[in-house]
């Protein structure tokens, strides 16, 4: 089975590769010869993944998934949400974010948030979503070098490590990301 993975985000790819079984040849945007921005205008996770899966099938006609992803932090009434990747600015600059995120949070006892990330799958026609929830604590300052993005300031629930000092293979079975993904393939087992 061969299905694209609308992302131009190398880490997510590694992630996702890491859990497809080896029966499934995903496909990156570069292998399709897409080199274009796809638009991201919903207001909302879902939609945003919606949009770029429907975006491959319509221009591309492969099936395909996206996915989007956002941080929602409680004290910051769910910001920065579903503009996690420009929250500091435009050029979605992870260290710029993340310090946005510590200064808005300084002094702050309620340090609770959670990603969630929305898989949006075309195949054969069909539309089908998958959601991963991942709960944590926002940290007081950035710890590891691993992963991408926030991971440095997050630190899941449970554990006293945060995502970026987990493995890929340790962040895969906890992570947002992960439960989704792992949701898309009994899926993709059953089809
Ligand atoms: P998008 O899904 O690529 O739009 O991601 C939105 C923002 O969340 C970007 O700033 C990403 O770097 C960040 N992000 C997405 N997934 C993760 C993750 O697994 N860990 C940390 N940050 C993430």
């Amino acid at each position: 089975m061969k299905l694209v993975f609308a992302t131009n985000n190398l880490n997510k790819l590694k992630e996702v590769q890491a859990l497809v079984p080896s029966h499934i040849t995903l496909l990156s945007l570069s292998d399709i010869g897409c080199t274009e921005d796809i638009p991201e205008t919903s207001p909302t996770i879902e939609g945003n993944a919606i949009q770029k899966a429907a975006y491959i099938k319509e221009h591309y006609n492969y099936d395909c998934f996206a996915d989007d992803t956002g941080l929602e932090i409680e004290a910051l009434n769910g910001e920065p949400g579903v503009y996690s990747a420009r929250y500091a600015g435009k050029e979605k600059d992870a260290n710029a974010n993340m310090q946005k995120v510590l200064k808005n949070l300084e002094g702050n006892q309620n340090r609770s948030a959670y990603f969630k990330t929305v898989i949006a799958l075309y195949i054969q026609g069909e539309l089908r979503t998958f959601t991963g929830v991942c709960e944590g604590v926002i940290t007081k300052q950035k710890t590891g070098d691993k992963g991408f993005g926030y991971d440095p300031i997050f630190l899941p629930n449970g554990f006293d490590k945060t995502f970026a000092e987990l493995s890929l293979k340790e962040k895969n079975k906890i992570s947002h990301r992960g439960l989704a993904v792992q949701q898309l393939i009994t899926y993709l087992l059953n089809v």
